[in-house]
């Protein structure tokens, strides 16, 4: 939706809030505070909640069913014009909501003034903006789906491709490259664990909390919640108007995912690198240097890397914002809104980029296979074999360890040390316990249930493949 905010056209009080005032606002005070340059995103909301609001007026008989009626049909002619774009947002009057109210008594008159019984825009803001957050989130399920479908993907094509798994960022022991891939699919899924919850308690209607007491109005407030798919109706008055919970929840969600995406990032960036050679990345998700014609950037995985920082600081944002307020609303809430904006798109666009990025990457299994061969990355299998001879593996490590230094020291891997070097490092490690250093050998033995094995990482895919339905 185009946003288009029209410069304040009066200076005297001409506010809907304007019976107790004798003087116009300053200039300077209503650039100041007004909000619809940003809240403008709420209008298709607010129409919507104010739409269920008016026909359970209508319903209850609190306004005339006539009355009723043409403030539906004048508020579906506006949401018309704001999905189309063509809605005028005036800044004078100061916020969302008081746009479309302004707009709805223009075009249908004196009934008009009968949508805003029985409500308040503290009540109705904490609304929009709940109905709002709700199909951010469900946006975000998807596109953390798309995410999981491209990584498991490559995955499948990888359950092979062994490559080191670091700890230190030191070779440590061998993995599958899909095993690695694996890990992040387990991040994303618990995302979206947390985004749903926060979407049930998203889901809740404030509504009819009035401006925090509640209302002397026969209203409906279950009518209101079923009208609008809302779950359930908010208990208390006060804290409907007050808790902005929901948008934290979101915001501390996202910046969970956020730094999930931001490990990835940095992961492509690293495998990207001429020092590992892992990936390629495709033309169409890398950028070139103007300067240096042999440049192939992972830019978009550093901007991603870049923007986990903003979505962190929206959530302080959002805590600072709340943490001195006592109840119920106050203004300062209206600063909620840019923070909770720039969280979810700062997410989505994330998220949205990567799942083909990931989807587009050429692995390099032979670098891969390289760096494992290079990391003495089997001396653990080498303890093992003697741990199975009955040797306490805090001796074994020690045996392996020395077994390790003396093939450091001859620049050769462990498998080809001799049977001297051996007996050197311990009287009790034999020429047989070698084969357990090869790679493969190596990685099917970690066939504990979540190890690296094939068999391991098969039964993962198999159990992420039927969650998301493929
Ligand atoms: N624009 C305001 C906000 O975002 C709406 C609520 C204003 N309520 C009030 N009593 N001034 O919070």
């Amino acid at each position: 939706m185009a946003k288009r905010v029209a410069k304040s056209r009066k200076t005297k009080s001409n506010k809907p809030w304007g019976g107790r005032f004798q003087g116009g606002t300053d200039a300077r005070a209503e650039a100041f505070t007004e909000s619809v340059s940003f809240d403008y995103r709420l209008a298709p909301y607010d129409v919507l909640a104010s739409i269920a609001h008016a026909e359970m007026l209508g319903a209850q008989g609190i306004i005339a069913k006539k009355d009723a009626r043409s403030i539906v049909s004048g508020l579906k002619a506006i949401l018309r014009e704001v999905e189309a774009g063509k809605f005028e947002f005036r800044a004078e009057l100061e916020d969302v909501h008081m746009n479309v109210e302004a707009a709805l008594t223009e075009r249908i008159g004196a009934a008009g003034g009968r949508l805003h019984t029985a409500r308040s825009r503290n009540d109705q803001v904490a609304t929009s903006l709940r109905l709002w957050l709700r199909d951010r989130v469900d946006e975000t399920q998807e596109a953390l789906l798309a995410l999981r479908r491209a990584l498991l993907a490559q995955a499948e094509a990888h359950a092979g491709t062994v490559m080191p798994g670091y700890t230190h960022l030191q070779r440590a022991q061998p993995v599958s490259l899909a095993h690695h891939l694996l890990a992040y699919t387990q991040m994303l899924r618990r995302d979206g664990e947390r985004f749903a919850q926060v979407r049930e308690r998203v889901n809740v209607l404030p509504l009819g909390a009035g401006a925090l007491a509640g209302t002397s109005h026969p209203v409906d407030r279950k009518m209101v919640a079923k009208k609008l798919g809302f779950a359930s109706v908010a208990e208390n008055s006060m804290d409907a108007v007050s808790d902005r919970d929901f948008a934290l929840e979101f915001a501390s969600a996202a910046a969970i995912a956020m730094m999930h995406l931001s490990r990835l990032g940095e992961e492509v960036i690293l495998w990207a690198s001429g020092e590992f050679g892992f990936v390629e990345l495709a033309d169409s998700f890398a950028t070139g240097s103007s300067l240096m014609p042999q440049k192939k950037n992972p830019d978009v995985a550093e901007i991603v890397r870049a923007k986990s920082g903003r979505v962190f600081g929206d959530l302080m944002a959002l805590l600072t914002l709340m943490k001195g307020l006592p109840l119920t609303y106050n203004r300062d809430m209206q600063e909620d809104k840019e923070s909770l904006f720039d969280a979810a798109d700062t997410l989505l666009a994330c998220l949205g980029v990567m799942a083909p990025m990931v989807e587009s990457m050429r692995f390099r299994p032979e670098a891969m296979a390289q760096a494992a061969e290079g990391g003495y990355m089997t001396a653990t299998d080498l303890a093992d074999a003697m741990v199975r001879r009955g040797v306490p593996f805090r001796e074994a490590h020690e045996a392996a360890g020395r077994a390790v230094r003396i093939a450091v020291d001859k620049g050769v891997a462990l498998g080809k040390l001799s049977a001297e070097d051996l007996k050197e490092a311990d009287s009790r490690l034999d020429a047989g316990d070698l084969a357990e250093t090869d790679l493969e050998k190596s990685l099917r033995a970690r066939s504990s249930a979540g190890g690296a094995s094939v068999r391991s990482v098969r039964a993962q895919i198999r159990a992420e493949k039927k969650r998301l339905g493929i």
